[in-house]
């Protein structure tokens, strides 16, 4: 039974009016569905079903309502990724009357107060300055941000919908069941990695074959060769769980002494499956279609970080490109990236820092591609089952290696 303060019960009734009425309804819906004794306050959100790819006009039509009707975020709230880059579309080819409808879904979503009315669409709402933490309850949407703020932050969320977070948004509130919940956070999948990952892409790989067997379970990782304060150990963390939440729906993991949660024991259930990975190598093999030369090379997937950036303006330093290459972050991460000299160098190779954008929801067919290649398990998954696009899934070296 789902017991509501006196305030939420006024909000249900109608008493702040129809929109925050509608939000509180979803959100009690919800707490119902999964049997939640109570709402707890999530201290910031996190926003999907931004693509207007994806959404469409329905979707644009649902969101413009909400702001129609004035509703207002009552919590820091962010946006996923938009289609495209919302300053550069025009030069990289995105045509006028869909990059019309997807600044319609941004204004909308503007309006209603999201990052104070300045919307900053990304994947990594950590790498931005929303860094909830441990054991704050926050609502996020974004599968592999969901991912990171549980397991890398410690945070608590939920794998929310699009719905279920604009109503958390709106009413500040989620329902305490899942993740929000101690006994839900223990791992029932233990997998035993015999032959550690190296670099990023590697953790991507990993993943990509750990989700498989997971699906929706917690996970529980032993024998990582990674430690806190390492370079890109965040990245890597980043890369492990954006894969094992695409191949499977893994909100949650834990590393063995690295993960906020498992410092010192892993936090296991009683009786715990076991899973041991001796080639994580094949990672890359289940998500590769083709050995075609790509049209177009993919990096950020999760956004990319400044230390990516600087790695991937390094190599192509002095080198030219084949082939397109589009490199995804969060545009304040773009603008710091500018202000390093890291965007003028990947310029001079022929490449491009997309802001704002995800590739694997924007029109990738329409723009020309037919084959793309990506370092992210993650990008290769949703390009192959969204884009729907041929993909190679490779090392990051070998990825910018087929741009040349
Ligand atoms: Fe982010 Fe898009 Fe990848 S939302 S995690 S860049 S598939």
């Amino acid at each position: 039974m789902l017991s509501l303060t006196s305030e939420e019960k006024a909000w249900l009734a109608g008493a702040a009016g129809p929109a925050l009425q509608r939000a509180m309804e979803i959100v009690v819906a919800l707490g119902q569905i999964y049997g939640a004794q109570r709402l707890v306050e999530v201290s910031s959100v996190q926003i999907s079903g931004v693509s207007y790819r994806n959404i469409g006009a329905a979707g644009l039509r649902f969101v413009q309502r909400w702001a129609d009707e004035g509703a207002r975020v009552r919590v820091p709230t962010t946006l996923n990724p938009a289609a495209m880059d919302l300053e550069a579309w025009a030069e990289l080819g995105f045509a006028p009357t869909f990059a019309a409808q997807q600044q319609a879904v941004i204004a909308a979503f503007a309006r209603m107060g999201v990052n104070g009315g300045h919307p900053v669409p990304t994947c990594t709402p950590y790498l931005v300055g929303n860094l909830p933490s441990p054991g704050e309850h926050v609502a996020w949407a974004e599968s592999s941000a969901v991912s990171y703020a549980n397991s890398v932050l410690g945070a608590r969320t939920n794998r929310e919908g699009g719905p279920g977070a604009i109503a958390a948004a709106l009413t500040g509130r989620t329902a305490a069941y899942g993740l929000h919940l101690d006994e839900q956070r223990r791992a029932s999948l233990l997998v035993k990695v015999r032959a550690a990952p190296r670099e990023v892409a590697d953790y991507s790989a990993l993943g990509a074959l750990v989700g498989k067997v997971a699906g929706p379970r917690v996970v529980a990782l032993t024998g990582l060769a990674l430690t806190r304060g390492e370079p890109l150990w965040e990245e890597k963390l980043k890369a492990l769980g954006a894969a094992m939440a695409a191949t499977g729906a893994v909100a949650l993991y834990h590393v063995a002494g690295v993960t906020p949660e498992a410092l010192e024991t892993l936090p296991l259930t009683a009786t715990p499956e076991r899973l041991t990975v001796d080639d994580w190598q094949a990672g890359y093999a289940t998500l590769s279609d083709t050995e075609a030369p790509p049209d177009l090379v993919w990096i950020g997937c999760p956004h990319a970080s400044l230390a990516e950036i600087a790695q991937v303006a390094a190599w192509l330093e002095g080198r030219t490109l084949r082939c397109p290459l589009w490199m995804t972050c969060a545009r304040p991460v773009l603008e710091a990236a500018r202000a390093a000299g890291y965007e003028a160098t990947i310029r001079a190779a022929g490449g491009r820092l997309l802001g704002d954008a995800c590739v694997a929801i924007a029109p990738v067919r329409d723009l020309g591609f037919k084959v793309v290649a990506t370092s992210s398990a993650k990008g290769a998954y949703y390009l192959r089952n969204l884009a729907r696009v041929a993909v190679r899934f490779a090392p990051l070296e070998a990825c910018l290696r087929l741009a040349l």
